[in-house]
C-alpha cells in the first residue's frame, strides 16, 4: 500500500486527479468506480479543470458510483445521482448512458443489487474505484457490522453516519435511515484503489483501518488485503 501525505486538501485533489487521468489515459475505455460526499469534490473540480484544458477525455469511460440513499431519486437534490451529475458529469463529456448509479428508488431493492452486481461484472469489473472514508471506517455505505457482505446491498446507516452526513441536509431528520452500498466483492475486485480523506478528524480511523486488525467493525480495513491501494491523505 502507498500512503501519500499531502499538506493542503489543494495538493490532495490535484494529485488525485492526476492518478485518477493517467487510468484514463492509459485506457480510455476504463471503467471508474466513483465516490460521494465531501472528499472528493475538490478531484471532480480539478478533473473537469483538466477536459476544459483538452488533456483528458472522457467519452470512452464507464462511470459506477459506490452507493445512493434509499428513496431519493435524481431530482432531490441531496441523491448521490444529482451529486454526480452536478459536480462531475455535467462538467466532463463523459456519455450519461455510460454513468451508472445504484438506483435508491427501485420498488425492489435486493432485485436491484443483484442488477448492480451483474452490470459490474458484464463490464469487466472496475479498473480504478475511487473512496473516502466515513468516521466509522465505512467505505461506500458499508458500515461496521459483524461480517463483511460481498454484494451491492441494502444498508441501515449507523447513527454516527447519520449524525455526520446531516450537514448536507436541511435536518437531521430528512437524512434517510437506508441506503443502498456497493459490496465488498465489486470494490475488492476493482484493479486499484485510491483513497482520499483529508482532516485532522480523520487520522485515527485511517490508522485503524491501515495498521490494526482487519475487521468488519472497521470496514474499510479489508483493504490492507487489496494489492493495489493507494491512500492520499491531508491533514488540512
Ligand atoms: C458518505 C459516503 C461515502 C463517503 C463518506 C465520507 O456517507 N457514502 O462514500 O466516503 O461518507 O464522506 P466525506 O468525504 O464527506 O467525509
Amino acid at each position: 500500500m502507498k500512503f501519500i501525505t499531502v499538506d493542503s486538501y489543494e495538493k490532495l485533489s490535484k494529485l488525485a486527479a492526476n492518478l485518477i487521468a493517467s487510468q484514463v489515459v492509459l485506457k480510455p475505455h476504463c471503467v471508474l468506480g466513483l465516490a460521494t460526499g465531501s472528499s472528493p469534490l475538490g478531484t471532480y473540480a480539478e478533473l473537469a479543470k483538466k477536459y476544459d484544458a483538452g488533456d483528458v477525455d472522457f467519452s470512452s469511460v464507464t462511470s459506477v458510483n459506490l452507493d445512493e440513499y434509499a428513496g431519493l431519486d435524481k431530482t432531490n437534490d441531496q441523491s448521490y445521482r444529482y451529486f454526480m451529475d452536478h459536480n462531475l458529469f455535467a462538467h466532463i463529456n463523459i456519455c450519461p448512458e455510460k454513468t451508472h448509479v445504484p438506483n435508491g428508488c427501485a420498488d425492489d431493492l435486493a432485485k436491484e443489487g443483484e442488477r448492480y452486481d451483474k452490470l459490474i461484472a458484464d463490464l469487466g469489473g472496475i479498473d480504478l474505484q475511487l473512496l473516502g472514508i466515513g468516521l466509522d471506517g465505512h467505505i461506500g455505505f458499508n458500515e461496521p457490522d459483524e461480517f463483511f457482505t460481498k454484494e451491492t446491498h441494502l444498508v441501515t446507516l449507523d447513527p454516527s453516519t447519520i449524525e455526520a452526513n446531516a450537514r448536507f441536509f436541511a435536518s437531521k431528520d430528512e437524512v434517510p435511515t437506508q441506503a443502498i452500498t456497493m459490496g465488498m466483492m465489486s470494490i475488492m475486485n476493482a484493479k486499484k484503489i485510491l483513497l482520499i480523506a483529508n482532516g485532522q478528524n480523520k487520522k485515527d480511523i485511517l490508522d485503524k483501518a491501515f495498521n490494526g486488525p482487519i475487521t468488519p467493525m472497521v470496514p474499510a480495513s479489508i483493504l490492507q488485503l487489496h494489492p493495489d491501494v493507494t491512500v492520499i491523505y491531508s491533514e488540512n
